[in-house]
Formats: C-alpha cells, structure tokens, sequence
C-alpha cells in the first residue's frame, strides 16, 4: 500500500464551530425561539428545547471532548438577545458566562474565535423591523462595543456577522427563516445594512482592541453553468455576483453592487483582517422558463454526486478549491470556518472530511494562506428550520437524554488534528473504505 502523509504548516488552527442557538438551549428571547413556537416553520414541529445545553452548563464536557480531540480551536457565538435583553438593559451575568466559556478554554489550549452575530435577533430589535431597519448599524455597534469591551482579554479573533447571505435568503427570500419574508428588495436592503453595520462593527472593535483581527464568516457556494447556453452562463454569473461576491467585495471596495441595489459605502473599505470561508457545496444551474420566482434558474446535484444523508449537500470537494481560490482573491490570511456534513451513520462523513481536507491541503501547497480549519460541527445540534433531522456532529447526541455517542469520525479527526497531517496510517486506521479515493494504488 501507497504510504504519504500530508503535512500542514506548524501552528495551523484545527478545530470546530458551533453557534449559539444551536446548542445553548432555552434562548426564549430571540426570533428564533418564537419562530420555533409556530406550527408549520420546523421540520416534523422540532423544537431547539435545551439544545445542546450548553447553558446549563454541557459546554464544559464538550470543550472536554474538543481537548481529548486534539482541537486547538473553537468558534463559538454570544447571543445578542442574552447580553441586551432589552434595548436598555445589558445582562453582566450572561457576559460572565461568555467569559467563563473563554476561559474553559483557555484553560484547554484551545483559541477562541467568537462570532457576534449568527442568524438570530433579539426580539425587540425583530420587533422593530430587525436587519430592515437602517437603525439596526447603531444598535449592533453598540451591542459588539459592549461584548468586546467584556471579553476582550480572553479572545482576539472575531467574526462580526455569519453568513449574510444565507441570513438574507432565509429570512428575506423564502428560505424558512424568521420573519419569514420573500421579498427581493427588502432582501437587498437588509444585505446592505449588514455591510455598514459590520462596516461600523469593525471600527468599534479595533477602537477598544488594535490588536484584534476581525472578519466575517462567508458562505460560499458553487453555481457551475450546467450546459454552454449563454442564459444559463448569465445565470450562473449572476447568482455569483449576488451571493457570493456583493457583501464581501464591498469590503474590500466600500461600493456595494448587488446588481438590482448599488450603493456608496466608503467606511466598509478594507474592514477585514482575515477572510472566513464557510463552503459546504456546489450546485449544477440552468435556466428555466418555469421557475420565475427563482431568477429563471434551476438548481441541482449532478446525478452522479455523492449526496449527504438527507440529500442535503453533495461532495465536492473542487468546489472546496473554487472557494478557496475565490477567497484568496481578497489577499487575506484565510480561516475555513465552516466545512461539514449531515451523516447520522458516519460514513459519508470520513470520506467528505478526508477528501475537502485534502483539496484543502493542496492550496497550502499553492502558498494560499489558510491559517485554520473548523469543522461544522462538535456535537449534532439544533439545524434551524431543519430541526433535528440533521445530524452534523462529530458526536451524536440524543437531545432527549443529553446522551452524547462517539462516532467514528472523533477519532479521525483527533489524529488529524494531533498529527498536523492526514497520514496513511491514520486513514487505514479510522477510515480504510476511504484509503483508495485518498491514496492512489
Ligand atoms: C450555518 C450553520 C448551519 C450549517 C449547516 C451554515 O450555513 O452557518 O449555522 O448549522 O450551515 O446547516
């Protein structure tokens, strides 16, 4: 058997994320727990309950799980609606036991990296139109101010805002988010308040930390014209532009060109200090007469892909090297912030998780800077408008019992992780049926 090991520069940041509505538990006051409330807006009416009950408390055994793992990285998330429970009124007890979680992990050797914004609102900021209302700048800066000023001694990297993109299309283009609009320019509006408010975001945490190194988390996605057609290449270019490239270009530009909205924003010119890449997949696109409220455009996995679980996402790990060679465009040091899969079973896992570590591998031998890799996610938690019915954790937990189960997966990725390297060993060890796609004989 062909032996090799691929090596991963010294000091690279191995670990996984996480967010906290997903796995804190009894987040009663934001939009999402009211969205939860309503017959109709979760799969199979699941509810996020105690989630990974992290606020009760868990969090200490799974950052336990994380050292055992070998993980010298987590991305976790504040919630807003903890912190500020009220327009005025900031909760210290709850930024206490943000700081306390900081310290668990510092107490492991793991580095924190801290998301202030993922998915959820307060629910007097929804009740005052949310991420639609231009005032939503002021007050985020002044939640962030407020947070950073509380946990500054004990983290460094921060993500302002995860994901605008899906967080427009969820919530404002029909994709099952609260508040559950489906409205293109409301869409826009609230995309281009999430740059100034991260504009005004990144301004405030330098202010108080110099030192800090700020960015958003990116979703990336693939939209690879499916046939020459020249519609289907417009399509494939435009859905591009006005998912992938409009929020992050702006931050390098301070011009906002989301096609049907275009705006001045010269205070988000060059307001990160890395570039988070979340990428799970790739879509095939055509056009299609049929589907006009979808921009004309039909999406899809290719027949032959490898698909997920639930046939969520399919395995693609060129894709993985699109995005990465997308990112590398900012001339930013990179942190893939979130990378994973839905697999209750645990096989489509080792084989998704060896090979986008691989490709990943591969543009570090290209020279791009990638400085950390955080899997989605430590334990299965709570996946927003698809309940419970994915499971994207290492480890399996029964949300019911608060049982944790070990899956094969743990024990790769530790040695990933112990080793800075994908050697043949450990996958013969931990995932043999996977030896022949990563190793040529
Ligand atoms: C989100 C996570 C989510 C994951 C898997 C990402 O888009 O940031 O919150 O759980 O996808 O669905």
């Amino acid at each position: 058997m062909p032996r090799a090991t691929f090596n991963f520069p010294a000091g690279f940041l191995w670990g996984t994320a996480t967010a906290a509505h997903q796995v804190e538990g009894n987040n009663v006051n934001n939009d999402w727990w009211a969205w939860e409330q309503e017959a109709g807006h979760i799969h199979d009416g699941d509810l996020s309950g105690k989630a990974c009950d992290w606020w009760g408390g868990r969090w200490r055994e799974d950052f336990d799980r994380a050292q055992d793992g070998w993980q010298n990285t987590h991305r976790f998330s504040v919630e807003w609606s903890r912190i500020q429970p009220e327009p005025d009124r900031w909760d210290e007890a709850a930024l206490d036991r943000y700081r306390q979680m900081l310290l668990g992990l510092r107490e492991r050797n793991i580095t924190a990296m801290v998301t202030l914004h993922h998915f959820t609102n307060p629910m007097w900021l929804a009740e005052i139109g949310g991420w639609e209302n231009e005032a939503v700048v002021d007050l985020f800066a002044a939640y962030v101010g407020r947070t950073v000023e509380a946990l500054k001694s004990h983290c460094q990297l921060w993500v302002t805002i995860n994901e605008p993109n899906v967080y427009m299309n969820g919530a404002y283009l029909g994709d099952g988010f609260p508040p559950g609009k489906n409205d293109q320019k409301t869409a826009l509006k609230v995309l281009l308040n999430m740059v100034k408010a991260h504009a005004a975001a990144y301004q405030v945490i330098h202010d108080l930390q110099p030192d800090a190194q700020v960015g958003v988390a990116h979703h990336w996605r693939g939209f690879q014209p499916a046939n020459k057609g020249p519609l289907t290449g417009y399509l494939s270019k435009l859905h591009h532009k006005a998912f992938n490239d409009a929020f992050a270009h702006s931050l390098k530009t301070g011009k906002f060109d989301a096609v049907m909205l275009k705006a001045d924003v010269p205070q988000a010119k060059d307001t990160q200090d890395f570039l988070g890449l979340n990428y799970y997949t790739r879509d095939l696109i055509k056009f299609d007469l049929r589907k006009s409220g979808a921009l004309f455009s039909d999406r899809y996995y290719p027949k032959d892909a490898l698909l997920s679980e639930t046939g969520f996402l399919a395995n693609d790990p060129h894709g993985f090297q699109e995005a990465i060679k997308w990112a590398d465009k900012f001339g930013l040091p990179i942190y893939i912030t979130e990378n994973g899969c839905d697999d209750s079973q645990d096989d489509f896992r080792r084989r998704y998780l060896l090979e986008h570590l691989q490709a990943m591998w591969h543009m570090l031998t290209n020279n791009i800077p990638i400085k950390g890799y955080f899997y989605w996610t430590l334990v299965d938690n709570f996946e927003w408008e698809r309940g419970w019915s994915q499971r994207f954790g290492l480890w399996g937990l029964d949300p019911q019992t608060q049982i944790r189960t070990k899956r094969k997966s743990v024990d790769l990725y530790a040695e990933i992780c112990r080793t800075n390297a994908i050697t043949s060993e450990a996958v013969e060890k931990f995932a043999p049926e996977v030896y022949d796609i990563i190793y040529l004989e």
